[in-house]
């Protein structure tokens, strides 16, 4: 025979759907909790020992609570108040808050630390609302790119953050804790990935209408495809392929989306917006918002407006499909 009623069994039915759908945040590509760099693993070290002392704390105090009860003693019983002033007032939260304050401090000096000397450093800027994305070649060149950052695995890289509009927080979960971009200040923030793969990061500071599509990939390669993405992105746009194509360069241009966009190899050198030289072969369009495919950019540039709200970018949906379809494949060829 069943012991539980049927409010009992409904009940503990949403606890178990709640608990799923709470551990179910603990993966995929934006989450401290499945780390692929030193820093996030130091944080989901402390996230645990945190949990893990509090879960600790938590049981003992019940279980004073209910010994108490049961022993239903006089307020003045010299038992009872000794329990109370070692157990549950003084003595063991004195010695367990020591132990986790000393062990998250001990934490907190790598993860601020630089990377070594002679490290790898790109320059992150926050507009509103994407991602401006500036590499810095062993050669003492820089690649101006946008809205995503390739890592190679196992090396340091160091991230120079900056804004020159408002404040923005710069985070990638997977890889490490969030920074601040600050306007008139410049910060830094450490990646040391340790496994390939592909993760999301977001914007973790308010920052205006499309804050919460303010998104960006990184993608950890492995350090030889690293340096021939770079390689490549460091070149000029590869040269258009077919007609559609071309009669989308050509209203790339009549149309005035190299007032803001450079492509580099053309006559297009906008900077108000992404640079788009090598824009078809990015993992998302519109700074994380679509993830790249046939249709991202026809959409993208027909309904940026309704996409996101409140972008700085006109929508060009008055324009014929044909023209919007063209234009739409000249950008997703622009690997
Ligand atoms: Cu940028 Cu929020």
């Amino acid at each position: 025979m069943n012991p539980f009623t049927p409010a009992q069994r409904r009940c503990s039915r949403l606890l178990l759907c709640a608990c799923a759908l709470w551990l179910a945040g603990c993966g995929g590509v934006q989450s401290s909790l499945a780390p692929a760099g030193r820093e996030a693993e130091r944080i989901a070290r402390l996230f645990w020992w945190m949990t893990g002392a509090g879960v600790i704390v938590w049981v003992s105090v019940i279980a004073l609570a209910v010994y108490l009860v049961r022993l239903q003693a006089d307020p003045r019983d010299r038992r009872r108040n000794s329990v109370l002033v070692i157990g549950g007032g003084v003595v063991v939260p004195t010695v367990v808050l020591t132990v986790l304050l000393v062990f998250g401090l001990a934490m907190l000096p790598p993860a601020v630390a630089r990377a070594p000397a002679g490290s790898r450093e790109v320059h992150v800027i926050g507009e509103q609302w994407w991602w401006r994305v500036r590499y810095l070649r062993q050669d003492g060149s820089a690649v101006d790119l946008a809205n995503e950052l390739r890592l190679p695995v196992g090396e340091p890289v160091q991230l120079r953050l900056e804004s020159d509009n408002v404040i923005h927080s710069f985070w990638v979960p997977s890889l490490a804790g969030k920074m601040d971009m600050i306007p008139g200040r410049t910060t830094y923030l450490t990646l040391r990935p340790t496994a390939t793969g592909i993760f999301r990061g977001t914007c973790a500071e308010y920052c205006g209408t499309a804050h919460a599509l303010m998104g960006f990939y990184v993608e950890v390669m492995e350090q030889d495809a690293f340096r021939r993405w770079l390689d490549h992105q460091a070149a000029p746009a590869v040269p258009v392929a077919g007609p559609v194509a071309a009669e989308g360069q050509e209203l790339f241009l009549a149309t005035g989306c190299n007032a803001c966009h450079t492509v580099r190899g053309t006559t297009a050198d906008g900077v108000i917006g992404p640079d788009l030289t090598h824009a078809g072969g990015r993992l998302s369009v519109g700074a994380g918002i679509l993830r790249s495919g046939p249709d991202a950019f026809r959409r993208w540039i027909a309904t940026t407006e309704q996409l996101k709200p409140g972008v700085h970018m006109p929508a060009f949906g008055m324009l014929p499909d044909a023209e919007l379809r063209a234009l739409a494949a000249y950008v997703e060829g622009l690997k």
